[in-house]
């Protein structure tokens, strides 16, 4: 009997399973809905405007060696990651749709900058299969951090609460799936030395291109050259409890040779949340 070795490494009690949600974003979306602050708004709001086509290249990298999977578990949950990925690009075509409507800024140039990065970078022969993979290995392990500390701390609490619903039920599905591209590219490579060079470049090139979208939203708003905002920016690159600190620790461990996505175990802040949608639904 061929005994298949079993490649998925999400922990038991973990399901990949897609929680198709829609959210009222019209309001929130009008306002600089993280706490009053323009700064930190416009980059969550650039964020979004990146997943779209980023979340699409997510499925594609993974896709692309799918036929090369042979663990049951493992292309079940490549399944589950597809179909969450599919709905948070849908929500955040949604999302970013309504942005630019409700605060007047120009569609095409903001994910222009994003489109505009990928068409260079399918014409770049270094960019093989295998470092589309690697780099989507590099991002998820991003998001999903992300995630943890959305979840986690009080990073949160000023959050208008639509909003907030919506980054945190993305947040929790980020952090179920986020062995998935790790297991697809232990599989097919396993090359440390690929999976690490490419977290330094992927991460520069989001935030390079984050940020650039978020300058662009701040022009607009004639936000850009207030005291409030160059503020915030200092407190979110350096302040103790922004988020460039609160993330550090976790990009750090993804440079060690025994790194796994689990090494965090967001059993109880996906449960804990859980829990709390379950209470909301039997109270609604
Ligand atoms: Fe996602
Ligand atoms: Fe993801």
């Amino acid at each position: 009997m061929t005994v298949i070795p079993n490649i998925s490494t999400t922990p038991d009690g973990i399901t990949i399973e897609p929680r198709n949600r829609k959210f009222e974003l019209q309001r929130a979306l009008a306002t600089d809905w993280f706490d009053n602050d323009p700064f930190v708004t416009a980059v969550f709001n650039a964020m979004s405007m990146s997943f779209p086509s980023g979340e699409k290249n997510f499925i594609v990298s993974i896709r692309h060696y799918e036929d090369q999977i042979t663990d049951p578990k493992l292309l079940n949950e490549i399944q589950g990651f597809y179909q969450q990925e599919g709905i948070h690009s849908r929500e955040h075509k949604r999302y970013n749709k309504i942005l630019c409507e409700q605060r007047g800024y120009d569609h095409d140039a903001m994910e222009g900058v994003y489109l505009d990065f990928k068409a260079k970078a399918e014409e770049n022969p270094k960019l093989t299969p295998e470092v589309m993979l690697a780099s989507t290995v590099a991002i998820e392990h991003f998001t999903a951090s992300m995630g943890e500390i959305m979840l986690s701390g009080s990073y949160m609490d000023n959050v208008e609460p639509t909003i907030k619903e919506l980054w945190l039920w993305h947040s929790v599905e980020e952090m179920e799936h986020k062995s998935v591209a790790f297991d697809v590219f232990n599989q097919i490579s396993g090359n440390n030395k690929m999976r690490t060079i490419m977290m330094k470049i992927s991460i520069m090139i989001l935030l390079r291109n984050v940020l650039k979208v978020a300058l662009k939203m701040l022009r607009h708003d004639k936000q850009l050259w207030k005291w409030k905002t160059l503020k915030s920016m200092r407190h979110f690159f350096f302040g103790k409890t922004g988020f460039v600190r609160l993330y550090l620790p976790a990009h750090k461990e993804y440079f060690r040779a025994d790194f796994h996505p689990w090494d965090v175990d967001s059993k109880d802040l996906i449960n804990e949340w859980q829990a709390e949608q379950n209470l909301q639904r039997s109270a609604a």
